[in-house]
């Protein structure tokens, strides 16, 4: 598969790329909820995962405790409160030990899992392992870090492959729209990105360049 989400929280942005017939899903992250008014926040992903629910969109919310009995309850909370209007719903999880740990923990109690925050095959790889439905490797902090995202990528889904595991893997971090095909060139089955790539990813110079050319010609014939 090669889909395209989108990576935000703002309801407009979302259903602009919508609209598009671009989009499969919707990313969110703490920092990207933050970009929103101030508010309530089951309010704000409420009225994501009620579009999302109705447009059949993928949509992952990411839980914001930081230890291991928080993590599983705000996983669980968020699960129980959101994916009856959006079936479709992850619960985002960042990598690391007592998240490992969670994130097992929620997978086995059925969550849909997307872990997060990755940035070597090893964190993607021990995510999709404990039971994560969506990994997702950061990858343009990667390679701005000086990381190989071929190598990260080409090797976790050799290990997903290998391992009959039930886990795509999403690439996100992504400013450009070259960098959206390069990484689903690599092999990502998801890239998630903002509204202004997606439309970079619309346009042309030498697309406007002709239409205003077969414009001129057709409206000098038809006049
Ligand atoms: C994916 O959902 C990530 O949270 C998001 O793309 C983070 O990338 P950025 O903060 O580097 O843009």
């Amino acid at each position: 598969m090669n889909h395209l989400f989108a990576d935000t929280a703002n309801l407009e942005e979302i259903i602009e790329a919508n609209n598009l017939g671009a989009i499969q899903g919707v990313t969110t992250n703490p920092s990207i909820i933050a970009k929103e008014p101030r508010g309530n926040f089951d309010n704000l992903i409420y009225g994501l995962a009620e579009y999302c629910g109705s447009e059949k969109l993928s949509l992952s919310v990411e839980v914001f405790a930081t230890e291991y009995e928080q993590i599983v309850r705000q996983a669980s909370e968020i699960y129980e409160k959101f994916s009856g209007i959006c079936p479709d719903l992850y619960v985002k999880i960042p990598v690391g030990f007592e998240e490992l740990k969670a994130i097992k923990v929620c997978s086995r109690k059925g969550i849909r899992v997307n872990a997060t925050i990755c940035y070597s095959e090893q964190q993607l790889q021990l995510c999709a392992s404990a039971g994560a439905k969506y990994v997702s490797l950061f990858y343009c902090r990667l390679r701005q870090h000086g990381g190989d995202v071929a190598k990260a990528i080409k090797r976790t889904k050799n290990y997903i492959k290998y391992n009959n595991l039930d886990t795509k893997l999403i690439c996100g971090s992504i400013r450009t729209q070259q960098d959206v095909s390069d990484a689903w060139d690599l092999g990502a089955d998801i890239v998630t990105t903002g509204l202004n790539v997606i439309k970079e990813m619309v346009v042309h110079p030498k697309t406007k360049e002709s239409y205003d050319g077969f414009n001129k010609d057709f409206a000098a014939w038809i006049s």
